[in-house]
Order: structure tokens, then C-alpha cells, then sequence
């Protein structure tokens, strides 16, 4: 009989080796290899005639891209358009979906409202691991979602789920959750990265092989990544986020990975005592202010995926008691911060290097573009004289490394999104300057952070 092949996987990053070695050379992490058997892959049969020797499988037909039929891949609406807007349009049959989140983020909530939904149009099955079908079933109730249709089972063995696939014959499959579930075949314990790697790509299998639009949720470890990110990233066609601090009512769905649709692209909603409702104007949310204007923050337009979403910047700037002053950023790049006040100093010749500088994006929401740059410096000058910026003020602008303020994609939407919502003044890069200004609204362009700075507003 064959030696059975193994593997040494990375727990925490799911790397994998011939060899044990004492640390992961990928990650860094030390002890955590361990050996896993690998499935051997069946062979398929006889070689056809008159194939050349070494290859006994089934010859695949090959064809130029203009004759494969791509009309055929509809997409399924979730009936959640917030939802559908991350997917990139609606669920494809035969597609791997994984949804991460945070324990308590609302992962089962939301598959289970888009579930309840679509289980009218298509059959579906709804595999919990973690809580009980009466706790989902009590949920489900007082959510007044419809009961009728969505069918229920509580199992972690992924021989019986596939079994169930057979019986049930649903296109909708949810696993809930991909940690909790294990297979006979294997020895390692559930949860382990072997595990999840193994069943993870055996009902991602059987999904293609059936056409079932397969959801499996996925927890994030501490750090924030998926657990065995790497093993499953590969495996699936689409990754989404379900993001959510303690305080916050607002959860934020963000795509990272779509093989059929825009990443970066996200969805907002409300996470209320009837389940999660969508959010369908968010800037709107994001901009809730009080009455007066204080020092220290400012509006900017972020561009997500495919739609402008206005968010508030806030500073403060402060005498740092410290020899070594902080400089702490939430929803922000903390290293972006650090650099972008050395230009404010070189550039602006504005000195903090004795202060302590928080940055802050209301809401909880995470701004990973550069468009950032431009508005956090504003918020910080503002915060460090004291001297409020203009209530219906809007800025966004890439800074770069001389002091020179740089173009961002989709200028003149953002400005629009701006105008729609009753901001009147705006400061934007030369190079985003558009011909004409949207209906009521004053356009500063400036082409160095000095110029910015100088604007008398
Ligand atoms: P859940 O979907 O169980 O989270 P996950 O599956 O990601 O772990 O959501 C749990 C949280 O959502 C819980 O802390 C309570 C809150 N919640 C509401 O506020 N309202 C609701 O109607 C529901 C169903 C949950
Ligand atoms: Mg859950």
C-alpha cells in the first residue's frame, strides 16, 4: 500500500511545508506546524486513445473566449440591496461565498433574513453548527421573517451535510459556521486549520459540482483576519466582512475578495431590536452633527467601490506630557499619520513634535484611501489653533511626500455627492478641478499643501 502523504500546516496563517520546522516562515509564528494527511486525488478512468502517455485523465476541450457562453451566469438578488451591492450584483450558482465577522457581529442575522427571503424562490438550507434550530426558529419568528420555506438542521459533520445535499436537493446552501465543522476522514480536531481547509473545500466542491450557491461563515481571530485566511482564500470565489465595534448600531459589510464583481465596494446597516435593516443613504448617518461647529474636524468624500460616501474627519491635537507624544489613529492608517505630519512640519511648517495627535473617522468607519491625506491635515492645523473649519466645508486630496497635493480617482462624483448634500465650499486637488462647479458651490483647487493652508475661509 502507498505511504499516505502529508502535509505541516501553519495554524495560524495556513501555510504548508514537506517538512516540520520549529517556526513559519511565512508568518513568523513559532510551534505551529502540524502534520495533516492529504486526500489522495482519485484518478478518472482510462486514457482515450491516441493520447500521448502520462496522462490518464479526461481531456478538457479547449476554445477561444468569444465561444464560451457567458450569458448563462445570472445572478440571484438576495432581496438586501446592500447586501447584493458587496456580492457585486446577487448571488452566482456555483459560487463559494465566505462571510467573516466578529462573534456578535450579525453574521447568522444576515444570512438568516437573506435566506428566509430567498427560500421562496429556491430551495434552501440553512446548516447551523454553533446555536440550536430553536434559537434560530425563535429568532426567525421574532423577526417576522417568513417560516414556511427555509429548512433547518443542526449538523458539524460535513459526511452528513453532503448526504443532506442529496436528500433536500436545495440551491442554497449556509454553513454556520465553517470552524465547528469536521470530518470523519480526517484526525485533527474541529477548528483545526486542516479541518476547515478539508471541509471547506469539499462543500465548495460539491457546490460547483451541484450548482448550489454555497455561504459559509467564518470567524475572525483576534488580529482581524478570517482564522486560516490563506487556506480558504483560494478556495472561494468571494470573501465578505461583517464589521461592527461594541457601541456601534452600524455594521459595515465590505467585500475583499469577488471574482465576479468590484472589491472595496460596501454595504451599511443598522443593526436594530428587528434584525439588521439597510442602510440606504448613509452619508447621511455619517454626518449627523450637532449645532456647533468645533475645532479640529472636517467633511471629506470617500470613494467606496462604486459609490461616494461622505464621512467626518476629527483631530485633536493637544501638549503631550510624554517624551514621546502619541500619535493614535482610529479608521486611519496609523503609519499614513506619522508621515503625513512630518509633511505638515517640512511643508507646512507646522510644528507638533511636543504634541500628542489623535485622528478619528466618526462612525467606525475604516478609510484606507489616500484621498484621507489632505482633510486630516486640514482637521489637524485646525485643532492645533483652535480655530473651527467652515461647517459646509468639504476636502479630500492625496498628499504627497514633497507637499504637493495629487488627483484622486472620481473627482467630480465625489463633488457631486458633496453639492446633493448641501456643502457649499470644497478643497480639492488641482488636478480634480473641474470645468464647472456643481450649482452653488465654491471649488478651491490647489496644487501644494501651502496653498491649502493660505486659503483665507
Ligand atoms: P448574530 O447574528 O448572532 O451574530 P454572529 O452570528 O455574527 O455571531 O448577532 C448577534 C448580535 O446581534 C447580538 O449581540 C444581538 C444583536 N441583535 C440585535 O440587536 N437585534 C436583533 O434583532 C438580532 C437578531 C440580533
Ligand atoms: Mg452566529
Amino acid at each position: 500500500m502507498a505511504k499516505a502523504k502529508t502535509a505541516f500546516v501553519c495554524s495560524d496563517c495556513g501555510s504548508d511545508y514537506h517538512k516540520w520546522q520549529g517556526q513559519c516562515s511565512d508568518c513568523g509564528a513559532w510551534n505551529t506546524l502540524s502534520e495533516i494527511r492529504l486526500t489522495a486525488a482519485k484518478s478518472s478512468g482510462r486514457a482515450p486513445a491516441g493520447r500521448s502517455q502520462g496522462f490518464a485523465g479526461e481531456l478538457a476541450p479547449a476554445r477561444v473566449l468569444s465561444e464560451i457562453d457567458v450569458s448563462e451566469v445570472q445572478r440571484i438578488p438576495t432581496g438586501m440591496a446592500e447586501f447584493d451591492r458587496v456580492l457585486g450584483g446577487g448571488l452566482v450558482p456555483g459560487s463559494a461565498i465566505l462571510l467573516g465577522g466578529n462573534p456578535g457581529a450579525g453574521k447568522s442575522t444576515l444570512l438568516l433574513q437573506a435566506c428566509c427571503q430567498l427560500a421562496s424562490r429556491m430551495p434552501a438550507l440553512y446548516v447551523t453548527g454553533e446555536e440550536s434550530p430553536q434559537q434560530i426558529a425563535m429568532r426567525a419568528q421574532r423577526l417576522s421573517l417568513p417560516l414556511d420555506q427555509l429548512k433547518l438542521m443542526a449538523e458539524t459533520n460535513v459526511e452528513a451535510i453532503l448526504a443532506a445535499l442529496d436528500t433536500h436537493q436545495p440551491k442554497l446552501l449556509v454553513v454556520d459556521s465553517i470552524q465547528v465543522v469536521y470530518s470523519e476522514e480526517l484526525s485533527s480536531a474541529p477548528g483545526s486549520v486542516s479541518q476547515v481547509r478539508d471541509c471547506a473545500a469539499t462543500l465548495t466542491r460539491a457546490a460547483k459540482q451541484r450548482g448550489i450557491v454555497l455561504l459559509l461563515v467564518g470567524h475572525v481571530t483576534k488580529d482581524g483576519s478570517l482564522a486560516g485566511p490563506k487556506v480558504l482564500e483560494h478556495m472561494i470565489d468571494c470573501s465578505v466582512l461583517l464589521e461592527s465595534s461594541d457601541d456601534q448600531r452600524f455594521r459595515t459589510l465590505r467585500g475583499q475578495k469577488n471574482r465576479f464583481g468590484a472589491v472595496n465596494e460596501l454595504g451599511i446597516f443598522a443593526m436594530t431590536e428587528l434584525g439588521l435593516r439597510e442602510v440606504r443613504n448613509p452619508s447621511a448617518i455619517f454626518l449627523e452633527r450637532g449645532e456647533k461647529q468645533s475645532s479640529g474636524s472636517v467633511v471629506m468624500v470617500v470613494w467606496e467601490g462604486t459609490r461616494p460616501l461622505l464621512v467626518e474627519i476629527q483631530a485633536l491635537v493637544d501638549d503631550s506630557p510624554l517624551g514621546n507624544p502619541r500619535r493614535l489613529a482610529v479608521g486611519l492608517e496609523q503609519n499614513r499619520l506619522a508621515m503625513l505630519l512630518a509633511i505638515l512640519h517640512r511643508h507646512g511648517g507646522l510644528q507638533v513634535g511636543d504634541q500628542d495627535v489623535f485622528a478619528n473617522v466618526v462612525g467606525g468607519v475604516r478609510v484606507l484611501e489616500t484621498s484621507v491625506d489632505l482633510a486630516l491635515l486640514l482637521a489637524i492645523v485646525s485643532s492645533f489653533r483652535d480655530r473651527p473649519l467652515p461647517r459646509d466645508l468639504v476636502v479630500f486630496g492625496e498628499v504627497g511626500l514633497a507637499g504637493e497635493i495629487r488627483p484622486v480617482p472620481s473627482g467630480q462624483e465625489r463633488l457631486a455627492e458633496a453639492a446633493k448634500h448641501g456643502f457649499t465650499r470644497a478643497i480639492v486637488p488641482k488636478g480634480n478641478a473641474p470645468k464647472t462647479s456643481p450649482p452653488g458651490m465654491q471649488v478651491h483647487a490647489v496644487a501644494t499643501l501651502a496653498e491649502a493652508l493660505a486659503l483665507d475661509l
